[in-house]
């Protein structure tokens, strides 16, 4: 597999756990619980920072590609380039959610756990279909020619919570997230 393509389903397992995390939040809040918006104020913080900086136009620049060679997968592939904006607005829409709530300003709670869920819902979904549709596709279908040049436009960024140096501001979502792969190990 090319090593771009490697990299992109590292991130989707990266972006799993906090996928995971959030669902454990939202369970926390239907319980009557408070969530700890911390953590979930920094995994969005962390998706507009990574996930829709550098994933997703890293993709943009793949499906482009695939597009012109591949007339069947030019409608999924299209739709997944939308949903890249729409993932895009949604987590905009709920870092500011999250901003009200840790200043705790008066916001309707079920509304931001009820966009959340829907953010994780759609997440999900389009990791799925990358991974069992178009990834397998774009290996089939792009040259080494073509990874050259992604690559080649491809500017590296270091990841700031799942890479070797973890942000100051990202530490506690880091450790939280490690000490759930424990659990799930122990487990
Ligand atoms: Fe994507
Ligand atoms: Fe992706």
């Amino acid at each position: 597999m090319s090593e771009a393509l490697q990299r992109l389903n590292r991130e989707h397992a990266d972006f799993s756990k906090l996928l995971d995390l959030l669902d454990r939040e939202l369970a926390v809040f239907a319980s009557g619980e408070r969530p700890d918006y911390d953590l979930i104020g920094a995994v969005i913080d962390y998706c507009l920072e990574y996930p829709d900086a550098v994933h997703h136009p890293k993709e943009d620049l793949i499906y482009g590609r695939l597009k012109s060679r591949d007339a069947e997968l030019a409608k999924v592939v299209g739709d997944l380039e939308e949903e890249h904006r729409q993932i895009g607005a949604m987590t905009r829409e709920l870092a500011e959610a999250m901003r009200h709530v840790l200043a705790e300003e008066l916001v309707d709670r079920h509304a931001v756990h009820e966009l959340t869920r829907r953010f994780v819902q759609r997440y999900r979904h389009h990791i799925a279909l990358e991974e069992g549709r178009v990834f397998p596709a774009a290996e089939k279908v792009l040259s080494a020619d073509d990874w050259a040049a992604i690559d080649a436009r491809l500017e590296h960024r270091d990841d700031p919570l799942f890479g070797d140096a973890v942000v100051d501001r990202f530490r506690a979502l880091r450790a939280n997230i490690e000490g759930l792969a424990v659990i799930a190990r122990e487990a």
